[in-house]
Formats: C-alpha cells, sequence, structure tokens
C-alpha cells in the first residue's frame, strides 16, 4: 500500500511541477487529494490493516499527504509570482507620459452672455428672474396696455399656442418677448422692485438680423421717485461694462404701449466700428465724417456695405418710463410707485461687443461645431 502510495506521490509531485498556471494546479490538486482521488481511494485499504501495522502505515500516509500539500502550496506561490511578473511586463504605465486630452466643449456663446449680462447687473442689484416661456395673453400683451385687437401687436409676429384659452387670461402664446415677466414680478414681490429677466422669445421671422427664437433680457426697476435719470444712467452703466468705454449709445424717441415715454436704444455697431461698411475702406465713422467723405456705394472695390447695421448704428431694444396702466395691471397704485424697463436682445447685444465679428446672426444657431468652438 506505502508503495502504491509513493508511486502516486511521485506521479503527482511531476505533474505539479508542469503545471502551466494557478488555474491548471487547482484542478490538479482536486484530482490529486480530493474526495475521489486514486489517493484517498487507496487508503480504504487501511482499515484492512491489522492494528499494529496501521499506526506505522498511517504515520507515513499523513507524511506523504503533507509532503504533497506542501509541494501544491509552494508551486502555487511561484506560479503567483511569474503570473505578476508577467503582468508587469505587459501591463506597465509610464506615468510621467503626457496624458491624451479629452475633447473639451465649453457653454454655448449666447449662454456666456447671458453669464456676463446676469453678472453686470447684479452689481448694482438687480436680481436674475425667469418669466415662463409660454404665458397667456394677459401677461404678454394685455396687462401691457394692448388690448386684444390694439394694431401695435402686429410688431410682435406671435406664435400662439393650440391650446384652451382661458376665461380671464386668453390665449396662450409663446413669448415675443420678455416683458410678460413684468406684471408677473409685480405680482410676486412687493417694490422696490430691480429684476432683469432673462429668456427665450419666439417670433416668426428670420434673416441675418433676426431668428424665430432668441433671447432678451429685461430690466424693470420699481421704486419711489424713479425718472429717466435713473434709466440713462443704468444704460450706460451696462454699455459701459459690456461694450466697453469707446462705444457709444444714443436714445432715440419710440413708442411702446406699455412705457411713457417711450425710446429706442442704439449703440454704434461693433462690426463695423461705427461706420456702416466693411472691407479696407471701413475706417471709424469720427474720422470718415471729419475728412467729408462720402459713404462709399455698396459693391465699389474693397468696401462693402455692413450687412449688420443702418449706417454705424445698430437698435439693440427698447426702454421707457412704466406706463400707468401696466403699474396698475400689477397691483401697485401708480401715483406712489414709478419705474422704468427695458427690453433687450441678448444675441443681438452679444454681436455688437468689441472684437466679435458675426455678420449673420443665425451662425449662432447653426450648430456649425467649426463656429462655435472659435468663442
Ligand atoms: N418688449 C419690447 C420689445 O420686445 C422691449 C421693451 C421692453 C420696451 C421694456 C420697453 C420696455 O421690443
Amino acid at each position: 500500500m506505502i508503495e502504491q502510495l509513493e508511486a502516486i506521490k511521485n506521479k503527482t509531485l511531476t505533474a505539479v511541477a508542469d503545471a502551466s498556471d494557478v488555474a491548471a494546479l487547482a484542478e490538479l490538486e482536486i484530482a490529486a487529494l480530493g474526495r475521489k482521488s486514486e489517493f484517498m481511494s487507496a487508503l480504504k485499504g487501511l482499515g484492512a490493516l491489522p492494528p499494529e501495522e496501521r499506526k506505522a502505515v498511517g504515520e507515513r500516509v499523513n507524511a506523504i499527504k503533507r509532503e504533497l500539500e506542501t509541494a501544491f502550496a509552494a508551486r502555487r506561490a511561484d506560479l503567483q509570482t511569474s503570473a505578476f511578473a508577467a503582468l508587469a511586463e505587459t501591463e506597465w504605465l509610464d506615468v510621467t507620459m503626457p496624458g491624451t486630452k479629452p475633447p473639451e466643449g465649453h457653454i454655448h456663446l449666447v449662454n456666456q452672455a447671458i453669464r456676463d449680462i446676469t453678472e453686470i447687473f447684479s452689481r448694482i442689484g438687480f436680481y436674475r428672474v425667469r418669466a415662463p416661456e409660454v404665458d397667456w395673453d394677459w401677461y404678454a400683451f394685455e396687462s401691457l396696455n394692448m388690448p386684444s385687437d390694439h394694431p401695435a401687436r402686429d410688431e410682435w409676429e406671435t406664435f400662439f399656442m393650440d391650446a384652451p384659452e382661458n376665461d380671464k387670461q386668453g390665449k396662450m402664446v409663446l413669448t415675443p418677448h420678455t416683458s410678460n415677466g413684468q406684471v408677473r414680478e409685480m405680482e410676486r414681490r412687493k417694490p422696490p422692485i430691480r429684476m432683469i429677466g432673462i429668456g427665450k422669445c419666439y417670433r416668426r421671422q428670420i434673416d441675418v438680423s433676426h431668428v424665430p427664437m432668441f433671447h432678451q433680457f429685461e430690466g424693470l426697476m420699481i421704486d419711489k421717485n424713479v425718472s429717466v435719470t435713473h434709466l440713462r444712467g443704468v444704460l450706460d452703466y451696462f454699455a459701459q461694462n459690456y461694450f466697453g468705454p469707446d462705444r457709444k449709445t444714443r436714445l432715440r424717441p419710440f413708442h411702446f404701449r406699455f412705457t411713457e415715454p417711450s425710446f429706442e436704444v442704439d449703440i454704434t455697431c461693433g462690426v463695423c466700428h461705427g461706420t456702416g461698411k466693411l472691407g479696407d475702406g471701413a475706417k471709424p465713422a469720427v474720422s470718415e465724417s471729419a475728412e467729408g467723405h462720402e459713404s462709399a456705394p455698396s459693391g465699389s472695390r474693397g468696401v462693402e456695405r455692413c450687412r449688420l447695421c443702418k449706417d454705424g448704428w445698430v437698435e439693440l431694444g427698447g426702454a421707457g418710463m412704466v406706463h400707468p396702466n401696466v403699474l396698475k395691471a400689477g397691483g401697485l397704485d401708480p401715483e406712489e410707485w414709478g419705474g422704468f424697463a427695458f427690453g433687450w436682445g441678448v444675441e443681438r447685444t452679444m454681436m455688437m461687443r468689441t472684437g466679435l465679428r458675426i455678420p449673420d446672426i443665425r451662425e449662432i444657431y447653426s450648430g456649425d461645431f467649426r463656429f462655435l468652438k472659435q468663442f
């Protein structure tokens, strides 16, 4: 029996030495020492031995078993060490190597502009609000002193929602301006109010300087004794901080139903630097007029009429003193409270910024990566 076990041992030791990896060794161990192994079935003969022999043979058997177990353990340790060594050979990493840069995006230029505008107004105490983009006719028009059949409404080429009307508030519209936020803000909090509402607006329009979805920022200040001087001050403050001190603004008398008096705010064009022309001949308007030159007709050599502006000025948007009827619609007594409001397009404002030369507003929403990557 001992010879039989010794033979099994030698055979097993050779196999252990030949095992190529840890998994093969584990299989071999089960086959050699497991319950169904040749070794274990040989042990069954132990019970048949006379008691005086059993002890000595039993000790030999245990010794053989231990020897085998030790051999398995040693071989396992060896195999693991070489497996790690092989891993280190193939999976090393040079941490000093320069990395691969993942493609990195940035926020869209319109959102950048919104952040800048918000930040500039926040410095003078204006807080950012958002009004609904789909709102009732009441907030978009009626409460702004524009009764339902008033022709002034035509200027806001409005998209109407195919949705049930509300008895008091009328139809639902895609807000054609952010002025719907005015009465909403008056309802939301008691004056003093200094809001800067920024949101999306929608109008049926598309050309070089219009897109059907665009953004506006709406300023509303309501307090006691607010005058046009305050409005001017805030507009100038913004123009100075957003465009830089070299840009000029002007107010033109205008008409809005919801402000009285009303103005249109213009700024010198940032594409043609106020000249109205592009190309070699485009020089600042000041020197041009000082020299008494006539504007070159469009199409003349090297000079092209600026496609974005009219004669060097670009209209940014409207402004004015809040109409008493609007204050009343917002539940405020016009004898006690007064204020100003202004509403400008974000894209338009951004395109007028010094250094930005975007000749067509539609580029902004073209989704063309080559365009967007520049900003
Ligand atoms: N809502 C006006 C527009 O879209 C702009 C405006 C806002 C005018 C506030 C006056 C006061 O044209």
